[in-house]
Formats: C-alpha cells, sequence, structure tokens
C-alpha cells in the first residue's frame, strides 16, 4: 500500500494508525520493521522536518535512509519516476517523495512494489494532515463536532490533506480566504462527501465556536514568482490577536511549519499561549513512525 493521497486512507485506517503511535508513545509498540530496513528520501524541494522526522524515525526503528536531492540525481539529467522507482524499490523498503507534480509521485508509485509516501506535493501533504489531526486530538479529546478554521491559503497542499482527513474524523471544516479564491474542488468535493465543511470570506462568520485555528504559508514552494501578489490578496487573513477573539476563547491555534511570521501568523500568537504548534511540529517524528509501521504491515 502507499500513502499518496489522504483519500487513501479510511477512517479506520487513519484511528489505526494514531493507535500505533500512542501505543509507541506509551512504549507499547509491538509492531517492527524488518531487520534493516532502508527508506530512500527522493526530494526535489527542500524539507527541514519531513525529512529529518523520518530520517529519525526510521534509525530508532532500526533502519536506514538515502537521501537523494533529485538536482543531483539522474532525475535532472531526464531518467524517469517510472525507472526510477524501478531501480529503488530493488534496492528499498520506502520510498518517501516530496516532488513538484502530484502526477509525478502517481506515476513513481504506480511504477514501484515498495510503499511510497507522499512526503509533499503540490496538492497534498498526506503525513502532515495525519500530525494535524493527531495533534487536534491530543489537545481536545474528542474530535466530533470539533470546528476547524483553515485560514489563508485554502487551496494549499495542506489544505487538501487536512480538509480530507478531518471530516473524515467527524470534525466540521470552515475554508476561511479572500472572496472569490476556491479551495482545490476535487478535494472540496470529496470532503463534502465525507462531512460538513464549507467556503468563508468573512473572518466573524468563519470563527463562530472555532476551536481550531489553522494556517500555512501564502507562498507555497513554487509558486515564488507570485509572492508579492499572493501576500496582499491573503494579507486580511492572517491570523493574529484580533482574528482570534471571535473564536471560542480556549481556541487553539496549528501550523505545519515553516513560519513566515508577521505574515500568516503573528509571532504574538505562534509563540503564545494558543499556539500548540510546537507539540505539532514534536509529533510528525511519532506519526512518521507510525505510518512505516502500518505499510510495513499492509
Ligand atoms: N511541515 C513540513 O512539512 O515541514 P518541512 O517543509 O520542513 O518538511
Ligand atoms: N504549503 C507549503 C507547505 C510546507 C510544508 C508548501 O508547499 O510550501
Amino acid at each position: 500500500m502507499n500513502l499518496i493521497s489522504s483519500d487513501d486512507l479510511s477512517k479506520e485506517q487513519i484511528l489505526e494508525i494514531f493507535s500505533i503511535a500512542d501505543s509507541i508513545k506509551e512504549g507499547k509498540e509491538e509492531l517492527t520493521l524488518k531487520e534493516h530496513a532502508v527508506q530512500a528520501l527522493l526530494f526535489q524541494k527542500p524539507s527541514t522536518r519531513t525529512r529529518v522526522s523520518f530520517e529519525a524515525a526510521i534509525a530508532q526503528l532500526g533502519g536506514n535512509s538515502v537521501y537523494i536531492d533529485a538536482q543531483s540525481s539522474q532525475l535532472k539529467r531526464g531518467e524517469t519516476f517510472a525507472d526510477t522507482a524501478r531501480m529503488l524499490s530493488s534496492y528499498c523498503d520506502f520510498i518517501v517523495a516530496r516532488l513538484y507534480s502530484h502526477n509525478d509521485i502517481l506515476e513513481l508509485a504506480s511504477n514501484s512494489s515498495i510503499p511510497v509516501i507522499n512526503g509533499l506535493t503540490d496538492l497534498e501533504h498526506p503525513t502532515q494532515a495525519l500530525v494535524d489531526v493527531y495533534t487536534m486530538r491530543w489537545a481536545r479529546k474528542n474530535l466530533k463536532n470539533l470546528k476547524l478554521v483553515f485560514a489563508g491559503d485554502i487551496a494549499a497542499n495542506t489544505a487538501n490533506s487536512l480538509m480530507l482527513t478531518a471530516v473524515k474524523l467527524g470534525m466540521e471544516v470552515a475554508l476561511l480566504g479572500p472572496k472569490g479564491y476556491l479551495p482545490e474542488s476535487f478535494y472540496f468535493t470529496k470532503s463534502r462527501e465525507y462531512g460538513k465543511i464549507d467556503t468563508y470570506d468573512d473572518i466573524k462568520e468563519a470563527l463562530e465556536d472555532a476551536d481550531i485555528v489553522y494556517t500555512d504559508t501564502f507562498i507555497s514552494m513554487g509558486q515564488e514568482a507570485d509572492a508579492e501578489k499572493r501576500k496582499k490578496l491573503f494579507a486580511p487573513y492572517q491570523v493574529n490577536t484580533k482574528m482570534l477573539e471571535y473564536a471560542k476563547p480556549d481556541v487553539q491555534v496549528m501550523h505545519c511549519l515553516p513560519a513566515h511570521r508577521g505574515e500568516e501568523i503573528t509571532s504574538e500568537v505562534l509563540d503564545g499561549p494558543k499556539s500548540i504548534v510546537w507539540e505539532q511540529a514534536k509529533n510528525k517524528m511519532l506519526l512518521a513512525k507510525a505510518v512505516l509501521l502500518f505499510l510495513s504491515k499492509e
């Protein structure tokens, strides 16, 4: 089994991954990886958290990693993702790939005989969504009917994966962004099939009864050419103290990181008492382990 899209996982499978993570946290996990398992990390874009958390996760589970910077591999000279997948499948046990194009990871996965894990593409960030919802459950205990507001770039890869994962677990999702700026229709429509989700451009309306406010950069990797335009477009949706006044008094704030302080979020909020961002970031290694263990037994 691969983890390419958040839609690859049913509600039951998400809960199973969470339960593996819980067991690891409690020191009770009985699953193990095969001895000396090797994970290939094929990355076209920068990463701190995803790369290091997967490398540390497999090391602590007794395996190893090979980091392949796409720029210094034969991909740079035009070798296809299909051929790359065939090779990596004969050397390694997992591939974690961070690619620009979602179609490229689909090509990689369909030519691979080992599990492929999406470490972020232009359309999705499924392992991040698992981290996010696991952290929400830690923070609020019960996910059912919890209201999550995603503020800012509601068409971001993180938004796409998070909306699918959150509604599957019974949460209500409010996507808050500029009038006329729409979420990715596939993810929005699909999420609607699973639960309650809507779009808003009015901050007060979206934040009413909000339990969690989540944001991500206004300029995702690959969108640098439109940086100035995007900063202006999303600026009114910055997560700041004033915005949070419209939410529940015990609202909590999340961000996948890296944060652009003063753009999508203020330092006051990021470092303030409502922020659970550092617990969220810490959970990346736990969920990386849980995902590796889950996929190795599928
Ligand atoms: N949140 C996240 O994926 O961070 P990195 O880009 O540092 O991996
Ligand atoms: N949306 C961001 C997420 C970074 C982890 C990006 O794609 O750059």
